[in-house]
């Protein structure tokens, strides 16, 4: 029997609220579940201001909006991410500056952001991976001294924490995702938060078609019209509906996750302590959210081999994050090989394994044997 690589988890819970939202008469965006999942987030999260947002995508391009960047602008961030951070970047108008990653957290350091930081900077993006944190305050401190604004790509980061602090809330800006491949799904989905009080009232202007509805709807107007640039950032409230049943498990769906990540790194340090491979590495300052279990093998034939002795066996293992500054766009801009070396080799080198609750003590065992004979 085939092992899925993801399996989202959807039951009855997430149908009746479903159910119940269609029940209410309307969808429209802002209505009575996103009011009250949105007061959740920002106080699970310890943010003053939450909104939700069709996408982690539509987030991040949200908090570049409100930036009002221009060409000849520069905002720095990982050749290792996804491309919805450098799309976001790249619609405004700015220039997408790379750098590299550390190899244990395969997150942007302050070393590399010191590297590349000019007078045109005027954004850095960190960017969680697998559920870990970048080690954020020495970025936070380069960027304080030149008013340089953070934006949290926490698209993976949701229940993680740095130092104690919820991630993807120690920038200025962070984005957050509910796709189905999260630990928290509603399909498509996302949310932006920030304590800045200028930068959630420009977004909720741009969020709502560059209108200032937000003020009329909490009678601070008695008319609204349009203000500023903008255009429509709301899911319906049918997505708010299901993220907060699926917000609801959220102890069963975490602890899942965790014993299968320390029942995966238990097994496999052996194969660790011998070279073969390497284990994903949680720094002290990070608790992880487990979102991604993953292995660095020695080479890139090897992890290609192990791909294929995976899929041999029914397996779903994948990949993760073709470097971006390689890619037909990357290129574009002008990089070639050799510019980021550790994203380079990592992204080479990386294998991820099948992690969600549903995943069975028997589907592991599958998974941690193949593993096993693929290293005799
Ligand atoms: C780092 C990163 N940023 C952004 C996104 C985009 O998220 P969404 O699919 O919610 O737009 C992803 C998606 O996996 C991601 O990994």
């Amino acid at each position: 029997m085939k092992i899925p690589f993801h399996v989202p988890v959807y039951d009855d819970t997430d149908a009746a609220a479903l159910a119940q939202s269609i029940a209410s008469g309307s969808l429209v965006g802002d209505g009575p579940a996103t009011r009250r999942v949105t007061a959740a987030l920002a106080r699970d999260l310890g943010v003053r201001h939450a909104l939700l947002t069709p996408s982690c995508t539509h987030a991040l391009e949200l908090a570049m909006m409100t930036l009002d960047l221009e060409p000849g602008d520069d905002v720095i961030v990982p050749s290792f991410t996804f491309v919805s951070s450098t799309n976001a970047i790249l619609r405004r108008g700015a220039r997408v500056v790379f750098a590299d990653v550390d190899p244990a957290t395969l997150t942007l350091t302050a070393d590399e952001v010191r590297a590349r930081i000019t007078p045109r900077t005027r954004a850095i993006m960190p960017v969680v991976y697998a559920g870990v944190s970048p080690d954020i305050d020495p970025i936070r401190a380069l960027a304080a001294s030149r008013s340089i604004v953070v934006i949290e790509d926490a698209a993976q980061g949701i229940a993680a924490r740095y130092r104690g602090r919820p991630a993807g809330t120690t920038g200025h800006m962070g984005c957050f995702s509910f796709h189905e491949t999260k630990n928290f799904s509603t399909g498509e989905g996302g949310a932006f938060v920030t304590n800045d009080d200028a930068f959630i009232q420009r977004a909720e202007i741009m969020r709502e078609k560059g209108t200032n509805r937000k003020q009329f709807m909490l009678g601070l107007v008695d008319k609204y019209t349009w203000v500023d640039v903008g255009s429509s950032f709301l899911p319906p409230d049918s997505m708010a509906a299901l993220l907060e049943s699926q917000m609801a498990k959220r102890e069963r769906i975490q602890a899942r996750r965790q014993a299968i990540f320390e029942r995966y790194s238990d097994a496999f340090a052996p194969l660790a302590r011998d070279g073969r491979l390497a284990l994903p590495v949680i720094p002290p300052y990070a608790a992880s959210n487990h979102h991604i279990y993953h292995v660095l093998m020695q080479d890139e034939p090897t992890r290609n081999r192990a791909l294929a002795f995976f899929r041999e066996r029914e397996i779903g293992t994948t990949f993760h994050y073709l470097p971006l500054h390689l890619s037909p766009m990357g290129r574009a801009l002008g990089h070639a090989e050799g510019d980021f070396p550790v994203t380079e080799s990592a992204s080479g080198r990386l294998l991820r394994l099948p992690i969600y609750p549903s995943l069975t003590e028997a589907e592991q065992e599958r998974v941690i044997g193949a593993m096993k004979e693929f290293f005799p």
